[in-house]
Order: structure tokens, then sequence, then C-alpha cells
């Protein structure tokens, strides 16, 4: 080892200047100030071949962290989510859970070993010691922290070592993905499909608690009713999707004590059919006030008057509930004559 073979910060005579001197014990400070042991050199400060060696090795961790990322996203799209193995200590686990945490863990950990790596024998090992100061910072500090900033991106030598930077911007670059893959999870986009219901024309209204299909005489005068449209069985998977959109509440009123023109021809004999999905949050809205004609959500009170367009007269709720038109078949059944007009339920996707 030669003199000129280390960097000159870390001679041991400039050493001791940087550190300040020592302090003995006095009165006033009974403590003696140690001081720093001695700076030992590492063998990459005065060893080129053995520096190349420490970045060969951070640079390989780094290219292992994304390698470990990119099985973590084969091993998300291609192990299947009920396939189990056998791992010891474990015993029968989920491939997909082990392949996940395996990989993501090594890649995480990874780059958390190739930067302790680096830094540990290839960025300075000045010890330095800075005395106590005021908290503000004063213009002379912040030029300090300029120079001590820049100072550090070139210990680092991050412009010097271009296999490190390269492949650490990689595997930083890498593991985000890891996230982004996961958000698969949460499916296909709904397109319009929050804005249709299963109703359309002729579909039969029919009770929810009997199965059948309606008749206006079904419907007596003071009555609720909550009715969902033919062919939606209980048992089919898609029941509480359509359910959620499609729900019916139906109430007979008097013609006369229909105020609002829309909804008087829309009913029938004053049988009127609104969404039972509240406009406030979705909530199913099930009480009746036969007196008023008021329907409450039970979950934050907004209430609506049925005889006059469902038009919210306390409560959060944004707009009214809408209304289905309907009508009756030859028959003499409750049908829909259409689709509702606008989307049902809660007010974010509505006249978008
Ligand atoms: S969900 Fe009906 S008032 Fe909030």
């Amino acid at each position: 080892m030669s003199s000129h073979d280390i960097s000159e910060e870390n001679l041991p005579e400039q050493r001791g200047a940087a550190q300040g001197a020592v302090r003995l014990a006095d009165e006033k400070n009974p403590f003696a100030d140690p001081g720093l042991p001695p700076h030992e050199h590492r063998r990459q400060d005065v060893d080129e071949r053995a520096a190349k060696r420490s970045e060969r090795v951070v640079a390989l961790l780094f290219t292992v962290s994304m390698l470990a990322t990119i099985a973590f996203i084969a091993a998300y799209v291609t192990i299947p989510v009920d396939k189990a193995i056998y791992v010891f200590p474990l015993g029968h686990i989920s491939a997909l859970n082990f392949a996940l945490g395996l990989t993501l863990g090594t890649a995480l950990f990874t780059i958390g070993a190739g930067a302790v790596h680096w830094a540990r024998t290839l960025m300075s090992d000045v010890e330095l010691v800075d005395e106590r100061h005021p908290i503000e910072a004063s213009p002379e500090t912040r030029a300090k922290v300029h120079a001590d900033f820049q100072q550090g991106a070139k210990d680092s030598q991050l412009g010097r070592r271009k296999l490190i930077r390269t492949t650490m911007f990689g595997a930083l670059a890498l593991v985000p993905l890891s996230g982004v893959v996961l958000l698969r999870d949460l499916g296909t986009l709904p397109g319009t499909k929050l804005r249709h219901t299963l109703w359309s024309k002729g579909k039969l209204l029919v009770n929810m608690n009997t199965n059948q299909p309606l008749r206006p005489s079904d419907i007596a005068v003071g009555s609720l009713t909550f009715a969902k449209p033919e062919g939606l069985e209980e048992k089919s998977e898609e029941f509480q999707d359509e359910i959620a959109k499609a729900a019916l509440m139906i109430v007979r009123l008097q013609p006369e004590d229909i105020k609002d023109k829309r909804e008087l021809e829309w009913s029938h004999e004053g049988i009127v059919a609104y969404s039972k999905i509240c406009t406030h949050v979705g909530c199913p809205i099930s009480l009746y006030e036969q007196q008023t004609h008021h329907v409450l959500c039970p979950c934050h009170q907004s209430t609506f008057d049925l005889s006059d367009g469902a038009r919210v007269i306390f409560g959060p709720a944004g707009h009214p509930l809408p209304q289905l038109r309907i009508g009756v078949n030859d028959e003499g059944y409750l049908e829909a004559l259409g689709d509702f007009e606008e989307p049902v339920g809660p007010a974010f996707w509505e006249r978008g």
C-alpha cells in the first residue's frame, strides 16, 4: 500500500485536524472526550481491484432484485390460485402466495443488501465530528449543507460507477411493478353496466316475497311491495349484482294525490314503481309512511315524497329516486315499459 493510493481525506494526519481537538476533563466538564479510535482504511480504499470486486457484488445484488421482480410477475400470472405445495417446515401452503412472498422478499432484500454493501465498501468512510450548534440554519450552514450534499454525491461515486447506477435505477424502477400488476385483482372496468338494469319493455314485475308476477289488484292502497324483474332468480350467479340495481318499490296512491304530472303518466291507476336504491350511498329503502307517502332511508334518514316525483324532502340524498314507467299487459300483469331513464343509486356517476 502506498500513500498515493489512499484518498487525501482519509490520511490520518488530516483526519485528526478534521475531527477537532480532543477535550480533556476539567472542573466544568468532568468527562474527558475520548476522541475517535485510529482510522483503519478499508481494502477498497487502497486496492482498486477490491473496489471493482465490490462494485460487481453490488451490481449482482441489484440484478438479482430485477430478476426477482420479473419472477414475481411471472408467478402472479402463471401459478393457479388453488395450487398447493409442501414446504418444510410450513407444511402444505398456497404455491402462489409462497412464490409471491419469496420473489418480492428477494427483490426488496437484494436492493437493501446492495445499497448497504455499496455504502460499506465504496462510499467514503470518513468519520466526521460536528459540534452541537443552534437549530436555526444560518446562511453559512445552508451553504455548508449544500457543499456537504455535493460532496456526498461525489463520495457515493454515482457518476463514476455506471454499472451500479444503471442496475440500481433498473431495480428501483422494476420494484413498483409488483404493486401495479396487483391492480388486476380489482377486476374489469364496469363500462356502462352501472347505467342499465334488467328492466326492459314487457318485463313483468315479480313480487320479491312470493316470486309471483304482480297484478294491479295485488297492490293495496297504503302498502309497500318490493319487486324484481321476471327471470331474475335468487339462486343465479348474477342475482346480487342485478338486484342491487333493479330492486323496485311499488306503492298504490290515489291518482288525485299524485302531484307530479310525469309520475302520474308513468303510473298505472295510481300504482307507482320507484327504485329501492337510495340515491345517497345506495342503501335499500324500506320504510313507508302511508299518510304522508314519504319513504325513509334507514341509513342516513334521507326522506323522499312518493306523491311528488320522489323528491328529496330531507337528508343528504342528492336527487329523487328514479321512477320506472309501468303498465299492464294483455293478461293483466304489471309490466315495465322500458328501463329507468337515469342511473339508479348514488349520485356520483349520474348525468356524466
Ligand atoms: S344511503 Fe340513504 S340516506 Fe344515506
